[in-house]
């Protein structure tokens, strides 16, 4: 089975993802973290984040794995068999991943990643073109929102707990002009598919959001 999760930065997707996968034995696999490692990838070769020349010579030669930490069930993100999933949160990576995103044949290796590790059994995934793009005919679609304020306030809970210093104002400045250069892109740009369930998790606690998606795969299953 293949459940799919979009939705802007800071809507929950993420955290109830992996607590689906943790609860229902599925694969849960972070599409957001593979190209933040892509854009540390070009910051540690010294590459501009908008030297979209140099970044698509930088691909041939990237390795970007995922593996589930059976302790935490966390998933980790390995870039040339680096630990990278505390180094990709970064406010400096955040700011460069909108644009190395935007380049067609990372898109198109990282979606090829997506659809091979995939074929490994359940799997949830999380991210912007899921539902749309990776998987069109995935089992579930799911698009959750959530008020901007919150989605901010989350966000910075988040950085504060990896020990990672920012202003209330900076995160939400970012992931507005995240959400709007995700949503304008031409190529796979964020938006619903048209069969997908919203879920706006302003005010339902992550426990709610994972179970209302769990009792959802239970009757699929
Ligand atoms: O979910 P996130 O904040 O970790 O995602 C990082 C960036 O990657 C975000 O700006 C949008 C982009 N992204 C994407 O274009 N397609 C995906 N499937 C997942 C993320």
């Amino acid at each position: 089975m293949i459940v799919a999760i979009d939705g802007p930065a800071g809507s929950g997707k993420s955290t109830t993802a992996k607590l689906v996968g943790i609860k229902m034995g599925f694969l849960y696999i972070d599409t957001g973290a593979m190209y933040r490692a892509m854009a540390l990838k070009t910051k540690l070769n010294g590459v501009n984040f908008s030297d979209k020349e140099n970044i698509i010579r930088l691909l041939s030669d990237t390795v970007i794995e995922q593996v589930v930490d059976k302790n935490t069930g966390d998933t980790k993100t390995f870039l040339d068999g680096q630990d990278v999933s505390s180094v990709i949160r970064t406010p400096e990576i955040s700011l460069g991943v909108t644009a190395v995103c935007e380049i067609g044949e990372v898109r198109s290796k990282l979606v090829e990643l997506q659809r091979e590790m995939s074929k490994k059994g359940n799997v949830i995934l999380d991210g912007r073109d899921i539902g749309t793009v990776v998987f069109p005919d995935a089992d579930l679609k799911f698009f959750m929102i959530a008020d901007i304020n919150i989605r901010a306030e989350r966000r910075l809970k988040e950085l504060e707990e990896k020990g990672i210093e920012a202003s209330f104002s900076q995160v939400k400045e970012d992931i507005e002009r995240r959400d709007h250069r995700d949503s304008s892109r031409s190529n796979s740009p964020l938006k619903p598919a048209l069969d997908s369930i919203f879920i706006d998790t302003s005010k339902m606690s992550i426990e709610q959001q994972a179970d209302f998606i769990t009792e959802l795969i239970k009757k699929k299953l």
